[in-house]
């Protein structure tokens, strides 16, 4: 799956005229990223018995859209990072107009990608008005526009942070799971399957919070920053110890809510079981 997915993802911009920023764009969704939101997409379409090889649209916009967030999240207006997926940040191996560019281009192209599969009509407007709305200024874009916020004043209240976690991470993975239903054509459980992405963004963000002062950049792969830019944080807030707690209780609430799932449930857990165990 994971190899099909990557496979497709390396041509998903050949058709584009070649350019500086089409460059830009496969620099950084070939870097290397894990992949975990695409997997998502292709598991919860298996997981309705659907055929996981008719997601791969779908699977290529999602992670079209999140490597597009990581390249605005990294520039020197935002968290102002030199390295991602273990190399330079496309601003600094480009230029920042480049990277902005690039950003805007896969942003734009996943909607593209979306437009020309072989998805019915009606799943391609579901897809792309999931997809928008997750990613846009009610999701992604809203979260990431508290975190800014949230480096100018403290953030004492665990529900505010949890408020940016749920957007800023855990739209994606709950458009992940939408996503992979829609190609499967199984849509009665939209909301359990909501409820339980943004639980598993909680959960992977309050790790990313953790691994953040617990892991260096070179095993990272990415700039450890949050401190610098005094980012409130599960681990700022409270404490390492606490941040834990909150974090497993956030994983076990995701196999709760995957055992309302009438699906067979097992690709979904192994992605959640590989996100608990990561250390990137
Ligand atoms: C990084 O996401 C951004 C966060 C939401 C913390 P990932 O950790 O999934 O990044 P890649 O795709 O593997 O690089
Ligand atoms: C950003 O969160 C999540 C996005 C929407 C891109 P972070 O700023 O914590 O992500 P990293 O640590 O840079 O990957
Ligand atoms: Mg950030
Ligand atoms: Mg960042
Ligand atoms: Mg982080």
């Amino acid at each position: 799956m994971l190899e099909q997915f990557n496979e497709a993802l390396a041509h998903a911009l050949d058709g584009l005229p070649d350019s500086r920023v089409k460059e830009a764009m496969n620099y950084s969704l070939q870097a290397g990223g894990k992949r975990l939101r695409p997997m998502l997409v292709l598991s919860a379409c298996e997981a309705w018995g659907g055929n996981w090889k008719k997601a791969l649209p779908a699977a290529i916009a999602l992670e079209m859209v999140h490597t597009y967030s990581l390249i605005h999240d990294d520039l020197p207006a935002m968290d102002d990072d030199d390295l991602r997926r273990g190399k330079l940040t496309c601003h600094r191996q480009f230029d920042e107009a480049t990277a902005i560019l690039a950003g805007d281009g896969l942003l734009t192209e996943a909607f593209a990608v979306l437009a020309a599969s072989a998805l019915s009509d009606h799943q391609k407007v579901e897809c792309v008005s999931i997809l928008a709305t997750a990613a846009g200024s009610s999701g992604m874009v809203l979260g990431q526009v508290l975190d800014m916020e949230a480096e100018h004043v403290l953030i004492e209240d665990l529900n505010e942070l949890e408020r940016i976690h749920v957007n800023k991470t855990g739209q994606l993975f709950a458009a992940a799971l939408k996503l992979g239903s829609v190609v499967a054509e199984k849509t009665e459980y939209m909301d359990v399957l909501d409820r339980l992405g943004k639980m598993m963004g909680i959960a992977f963000q309050i790790q990313d919070d953790i691994l953040d002062v617990t892991q260096n950049q070179e095993s990272l792969g990415k700039s450890n920053s949050d401190a610098k830019n005094h980012k409130t944080t599960y681990v700022s807030l409270l404490s390492l110890k606490t941040a834990q707690q909150h974090m497993m209780e956030a994983y076990q609430k995701t196999e709760e809510l995957l055992k309302i799932l009438p699906i067979h449930a097992h690709g979904i857990e192994k992605i959640i079981l590989e996100m608990k165990v990561r250390l990137k």
